[in-house]
């Protein structure tokens, strides 16, 4: 099915998430980046843009694989020293920082990067991994302007995250999918097309992880991240779940999976946004009325790709990215990551540093990068590959998680549009599982932190939803205390205390 032609021709671009209306203007990227062939790639690019980033490479697939480590199949890592880094604070040796690669049994030649960074609190906190979004965007942008130990100042050196998420947790930030960030390959069919092969690598990246450090073996251990890690997330949680289940591998004692922000079940959330935008006053309601028109064949073909998969999902893809689309054709430079905010220009974020930072030579010698390799803050290759995984519904192997009592947590601030608390909530509600009905009669409970109302918490059993204020799509780095709260009374499970 094709978008009614009358509609204006958008594309929805990186679950940064990326989105994209305008027709793409010249590079403004201060590169030699040639401009990619697809008309989805470019919108991608254009995006990516967006935040400020101009990675050198679309993707890293590498030529040949000689020059780089590791060999074989053992995990390589280092010991991590950041130069420049700016004390008062513990020193770095005394925390256990660590930087590294896996090579990916099941891949043709996949090497996947990570930081890991040990608990500054105590080893026997949880062990939690973050996936940052895109699909194809390094988590490393959520770790220097997030939720990491560290952020970037103006001149490139370190300073302590006084919220990382670091301070309750022993925490993994992961580039991923293969393309994305420092992982790598020669071979470009290592770059997966869908949650299987998301999930299957960050498997294989885990069991290498806990057979290297078996003291963390017995940790309790969670699975967070946002936007397209709505995606991610339930696909890794159900897949470690099911690997417990059958005793295969290391047991990883999965407790729990949060996800911030997220997209994960698009036959909800999309039809989410004009009432999401008309509530915000985004929108007036004659133009409300018109872009609620495009709802129902949006809802027929993500139904069609819940069926089919294929090419019903590419056409869902774009015949429902025509609501998005309408509703920025109204709302101009608006930033639909944080609606309160305009983009100047083509600026929405300045994400410039991280890239500016991973890329010197004596920082990509620290965390055992090879110097040939460039830091691909975001790939439009990755992103490309997994078009026909945005529609999926990820919802559907949520409840036999819930069953078992694995908590989840799904968490918006409230000022995001692109994947907005009410998609979220709706999506949530309409999940069925044995606590659907208690879910649905739960009250609504304050989340205090300083004694301040930081948000609307729902809870029952193992499922919560929290909506978050003052917050956009980037709850960590909007507020980032009331993440840190978060996590850490969630952990516990002791959220609405
Ligand atoms: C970099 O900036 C920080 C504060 O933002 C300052 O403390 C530090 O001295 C600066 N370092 C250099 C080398 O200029
Ligand atoms: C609970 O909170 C949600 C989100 O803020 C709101 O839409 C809903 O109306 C509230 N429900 C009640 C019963 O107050």
């Amino acid at each position: 099915m094709e978008a009614a032609s009358s509609i204006p021709k958008i594309h929805l671009s990186f679950l940064f998430l990326l989105f994209i209306i305008s027709p793409i203007s010249s590079a403004t990227c201060p590169s030699t980046n040639k401009l990619p062939s697809s008309l989805s790639a470019r919108q991608a690019q254009k995006l990516v843009r967006s935040l400020n980033l101009c990675p050198k490479r679309s993707t890293n697939i590498v030529l040949t694989d000689h020059v780089f480590v590791p060999q074989g199949d053992r995990i390589v890592e280092k010991q991590l020293k950041f130069p420049k880094l700016v004390a008062p604070g513990p020193s770095v040796q005394d925390l256990g920082h660590h930087a590294g690669y896996y090579s990916l049994p099941q891949s043709k030649a996949a090497r996947m990067f990570y930081f890991f960074f040990e608990s500054r609190n105590k080893k026997t906190d949880p062990v939690v991994i973050w996936l940052t979004g895109g699909p194809g965007c390094s988590s490393s942008l959520a770790l220097f302007y997030e939720n990491g130990p560290f952020q970037i100042t103006q001149n490139l050196s370190l300073s302590w995250n006084d919220y990382g998420w670091d301070k309750v947790s022993n925490i993994l930030f992961v580039d991923q999918p293969i393309g994305t960030g420092f992982s790598y390959s020669s071979d470009k069919t290592d770059i997966p097309h869908n949650e299987e092969g998301v999930s299957n690598a960050l498997y294989d990246f885990l069991q290498a992880f806990f057979k290297e450090h078996p003291q963390f073996q017995k940790n309790d251990f969670y699975v967070t991240g946002e936007s397209y890690a709505g995606h991610y997330l339930p696909a890794l949680a159900s897949r470690l779940h099911q690997a417990n289940k059958a005793n295969e591998g290391i047991h990883i004692n999965l407790k729990g999976m949060a996800i911030g922000n997220g997209l994960t079940n698009p036959e909800i959330q999309y039809p989410a946004y004009p009432d999401f935008a008309l509530e915000r006053g985004l929108i007036q309601k004659d133009e409300y009325n018109s872009i609620k028109q495009l709802v129902p064949s949006c809802v027929q073909s993500a139904q069609a790709c819940g069926k089919e998969g294929g090419d019903a999902c590419l056409s869902s893809f774009s015949n429902c990215n025509a609501i998005f689309g309408q509703i920025l054709s109204v709302t101009g430079d608006i930033n639909y990551y944080d609606v309160r905010k305009q983009c100047k220009g083509d600026l929405c974020y300045d994400f410039s540093g991280v890239e500016r930072l991973l890329n010197k030579k004596e920082v990509k010698e620290a965390v055992g990068v090879s110097e040939e390799l460039d830091f691909v803050s975001c790939s439009t290759v990755v992103y490309e590959a997994m078009e026909g995984d945005w529609m999926r519904n990820m919802e559907e192997v949520i409840p036999a998680l819930l069953e078992e009592g694995i908590k989840v947590l799904v968490y918006a601030g409230e000022e995001d549009l692109i994947c907005n608390w009410l998609g979220n909530w709706r999506w949530v509600h309409a999940m069925e599982w044995s606590g659907q009905k208690l879910f649905g009669a739960s009250p609504n409970v304050s989340f205090v932190v300083d004694g301040k109302e930081a948000g609307t918490l729902k809870t029952h059993a193992a499922l919560s939803f929290l909506k978050l204020r003052e917050a956009g799509h980037m709850v960590p780095m909007d507020q980032p205390k009331a993440a840190l709260q978060m996590l850490t009374r969630w952990m516990q499970s002791k959220l609405s205390i």
